[in-house]
């Protein structure tokens, strides 16, 4: 699977550009704030129907172009699968109150919804800023192990969706009850009860997805994560779950919870069984009906779960180094590249945004050597020297300058 041709039009700074891919690794350096990320943000709302950090779509939206009678921003690409060739397109138009946008998708020129985007091109996305995934906040992690979970798992994405409503109901329900304090009325207790029922069979199907998700990223990262210290660091990268679905034994699943040091853990079974985890989420909601009606929001399910890292037993978030951390980091990510590979068959495209500066020899190597694998890499930086002679030769090689690309010898 690549992407042999990408066509935008006022997509942030890009007035339009066309651009086809001619090998399997492009090379695009320009100095900051000329178009790098957003080249590779158009590339991922091919494979993804988002974006990696815009809040909303109005900001995909040229600037320049808004002012103009019909605004629009449009991005189109040609990914070509197993010798045939699809058309996917975003047209981003100006909704009747004049202020957001909407998006529009065609495959193949048919209209489609966002979710039928998803799956036709598939890429990876490595930013400076996932270097910090460790460290960073459990709804970043979880963000993460959802793009990644969507883009192999179709069904998976259009579940997580309706969770997503059903905790937003829920939790306007439990405000109510929080404010009026009429939790013990029958009509209350019916309400709740309904959206419970949702909440659990929806979430138990997100959980489960996510244990096999993680069965299956867990030894590859781990393998890495040796590999990049010298086997010296043994990374377990654990699901935790906001109630013990199964995984773990309860003195585990304490001991995750709360503890820094915490050695090995034994995980139960990789793929916990769907009824169990029902009961168990059951369980956890009626004991603690009282908390979550005095905070007045949903406290557990996978909307509050946690992924956890431990580097030879001790958590990499608390102890681990920065160095540590984005080994760890990088880890993950190449796993996820390798998962995605093997749940689909196909290896995606490989994004990488820069992060050759952020990253020593040793770890640098390990990015290009997944470069090398994957069928097709774009590849940003601000400056040409940090890629040598022959890795220039065989790329395709672009400059970009206030969102115009052009071909460029490079500098060798
Ligand atoms: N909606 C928009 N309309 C017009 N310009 C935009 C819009 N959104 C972002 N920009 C501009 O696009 C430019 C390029 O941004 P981008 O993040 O792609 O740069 P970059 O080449 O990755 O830079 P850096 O090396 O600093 O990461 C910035 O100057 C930014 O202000
Ligand atoms: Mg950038």
């Amino acid at each position: 699977m690549y992407l042999s041709r990408l066509h935008l039009e006022h997509f942030r700074n890009y007035r339009e550009l066309d651009l086809c891919f001619s090998a399997p690794v492009t090379l695009v350096q320009g100095r900051n704030g000329q178009g790098k990320t957003n080249l590779l943000e158009a590339v991922y709302y091919l494979a993804t129907s988002k974006s990696r950090h815009a809040r909303t779509e109005r900001e995909a939206v040229d600037r320049a172009a808004a002012a103009e009678p019909i605004p629009y921003a449009r991005i189109r690409g040609e990914v070509v699968r197993r010798g045939e060739s699809t058309t996917l397109e975003i047209l981003f138009t100006l909704r009747g109150d004049g202020l957001n946008y909407t998006k529009q998708i065609r495959v193949n020129g048919a209209p489609k919804r966002s979710m039928d985007l998803i799956g036709h091109l598939r890429a990876v996305l490595f930013l400076p800023e996932d270097l910090t995934l460790i460290a960073g906040s459990p709804s970043e992690r979880r963000r993460y192990v959802d793009i990644a979970l969507c883009q192999i798992d179709r069904s998976y994405c259009q579940t997580l969706s309706r969770y997503q409503k059903v905790v937003t109901q829920r939790n306007s329900l439990l405000k109510q009850l929080q404010e009026r304090e009429q939790a013990e009325s029958h009509s209350a207790a019916a309400q709740l009860s309904f959206w419970d029922d949702q909440l659990i069979e929806l979430g138990t199907q997100v959980l489960a997805r996510r244990h096999t998700y993680l069965a299956q990223l867990a030894p590859i990262a781990r393998r890495i994560q040796a590999e990049l210290s010298q086997e010296q660091e043994q990374l377990a990268l654990l699901y935790l779950p906001s109630f013990n679905s199964g995984l773990y034994s309860d003195a585990d699943y304490q001991r995750l919870r709360e503890g820094e040091e915490i050695g090995a853990v034994e995980i139960l079974g990789l793929e916990v069984e769907a009824a169990t985890i029902g009961r168990r989420f059951r369980e956890r909601l009626e004991s603690r009906r009282g908390v979550e009606l005095k905070a007045g929001s949903s406290l557990y399910g996978p909307h509050r779960d946690e992924l956890v890292f431990l580097v030879n037993g001790w958590n990499l978030r608390t102890y681990g180094s920065r160095g540590q951390q984005r080994t760890g980091a990088l880890a993950l990510k190449l796993a996820e590249l390798q998962a995605m590979a093997e749940a689909t068959g196909e290896k995606p495209v490989l994004l990488l945004d820069d992060v050759m500066s952020e990253l020593d020899a040793q770890r640098r190597a390990a990015l290009l050597k997944a470069l090398a694998d994957v069928r097709q890499g774009i590849v940003t930086t601000t400056n040409w020297a940090q890629f040598s002679r022959e890795f220039q030769q065989e790329a395709q090689l672009l400059q970009i300058e206030a969102g115009v690309a052009t071909p460029s010898a490079g500098a060798l």
